[in-house]
């Protein structure tokens, strides 16, 4: 099989990328109805931002409620309490504020307002039953992505991790990349989202390539490395990795802050069809456990699941060097590890740690977090090298010890 030979991609209608884009939401709302709901946090509903977004939609003929009580990483009692307290209004659109969890909140929000609860009907792939209303994604991080993903993740309090609702359906149909909202990002914020941001990027271009299969867009949400997300995928790559340090240390940094909101968007665009791997399945149980972000888990994860495929990924890992501009004479294998040491040099720069102790792991968890990596199905089937429960078990000795796993 060429490189060339198979590629997918599924993106919103439109996006709109650049610093003061915000400003053309009223516009956009018009053409797709009267009456939107804004889903935000409350934090950012502190903020000028959404009361001069409700002004500029106002003017545009759109009515607007606001919604500011999403909860940090999506639980499902705030997508409940938002859908109940706003069935009556019956929003023609949602527009979805904020980081991941405030753009989730939306997909999730508009697609309770259009088919019946309960959530957990549509967990998994392929489960939404038809379009959705429309949503608009404004993200305020430049991290996750979901802005132009196909995936919405929440925490429900009857499973022990937290669930995916993994559809096309769920795609925003207009995502507004306005780089200027990610100005207020504290350090810790910026460093957490971007490194989740680079995982996206490395596990997409490192997925595993399925066998050409016509049919495969239509039944995988994520079918593995392909084409259009490889181009996506080193485009982030190269932005991340070229400016995330300085969007950290220097958070006015307008080019920088511009260059990661596109870096996570690109990378956002690559897993929409290649999925995640190893680091993303492994994150989940232990973000349930410890009660840390989804992005700091993954930067402690990376660079372990990364000396874990080493050898069934020397050429996709060469390639990322080769954007990163690693040079090394010895060949692939060389700035293949050479790229590793990069990204766990960077991962150290910005302040994530080097051991999940550091999150509040303890020996004694780690069966049960194995254990629950290997129930995320999908990603363990697409990461490079073939994971079982004793591989996620040597992944997690690594990161637990701080050290380079064999
Ligand atoms: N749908 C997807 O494709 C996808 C992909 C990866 C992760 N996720 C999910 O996204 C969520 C994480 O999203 P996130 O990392 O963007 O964080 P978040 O949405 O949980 O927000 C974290 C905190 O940052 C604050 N914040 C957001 N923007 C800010 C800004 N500009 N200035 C100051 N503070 C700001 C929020 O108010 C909140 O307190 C998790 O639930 C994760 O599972 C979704
Ligand atoms: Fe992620």
């Amino acid at each position: 099989m060429t490189k060339y030979e198979y590629g997918v991609t599924r993106i919103p209608g439109r996006v709109i990328f650049g610093a003061g884009q915000r400003a053309v939401l009223g516009r956009v709302a018009a053409s797709l109805g009267r009456r939107a709901l804004i889903c935000t946090d409350s934090r950012l509903s502190q903020l000028p931002l959404i009361d001069d977004m409700v002004a500029d939609l106002a003017a545009n003929g759109v009515t607007a409620e606001v919604f500011d009580g999403t909860g940090a990483e999506l639980p499902l009692e705030g997508v409940r309490d938002c859908v109940a307290r706003f069935r009556e209004f019956d929003a023609e659109m949602f527009i979805g504020v904020g980081g991941g969890s405030c753009m989730d909140l939306a997909k999730v929000v508009s697609l309770l307002m259009t088919y019946p609860e309960p959530a957990s009907q549509y967990y998994g792939e392929f489960k939404v039953p038809g379009p959705i209303r429309p949503v608009i994604a404004i993200p305020t991080t430049s991290g996750t992505g979901s802005e132009v993903t196909p995936v919405a993740v929440l925490a429900d309090p009857e499973r022990a991790v937290k669930v995916g609702i993994s559809s096309p359906e769920l795609i925003p149909h207009v995502a507004i990349c306005d780089p200027e909202l990610t100005l207020s990002c504290p350090k810790e914020l910026t460093a957490i989202t971007g490194t989740d941001a680079l995982s996206h990027a490395i596990e997409a271009i490192s997925a595993i390539r399925r066998p050409r299969d016509p049919c495969m867009a239509m039944e995988r949400v994520f079918v593995g490395k392909n084409t259009l997300s490889d181009h996506y995928a080193l485009q982030a790559i190269k932005l991340i990795t070229e400016n995330l340090v300085v969007a950290v240390e220097q958070g006015s940094d307008l080019a920088a802050r511009s260059a990661m909101m596109l870096g996570s968007t690109y990378a956002g665009m690559a897993f929409s069809t290649a999925g995640t791997c190893a680091a993303h399945a492994i994150q989940y149980p232990v973000g349930a456990l410890t009660h840390t972000s989804h992005g700091i888990g993954i930067g402690v994860l990376l660079p372990y699941t990364m000396d874990f495929n080493l050898e069934a990924s020397v050429d996709v890992y060469a390639e990322i060097a080769s954007v990163m501009g690693i040079t090394a004479d010895g060949g692939p294998r060389e700035a293949a590890q050479k790229m590793i040491d990069a990204v766990r040099e960077l991962l150290k720069q910005i302040g994530i740690p080097a051991s999940l102790k550091d999150l509040g792991v303890k020996p004694e968890d780690l069966g049960a977090i194995a254990e629950q990596s290997m129930a995320a199905t999908r990603l363990i089937e697409n990461n490079p090298r073939k994971l079982d429960a004793e591989g996620v078990l040597s992944i997690l000795d690594a990161a637990m010890q701080g050290k380079q796993a064999c």
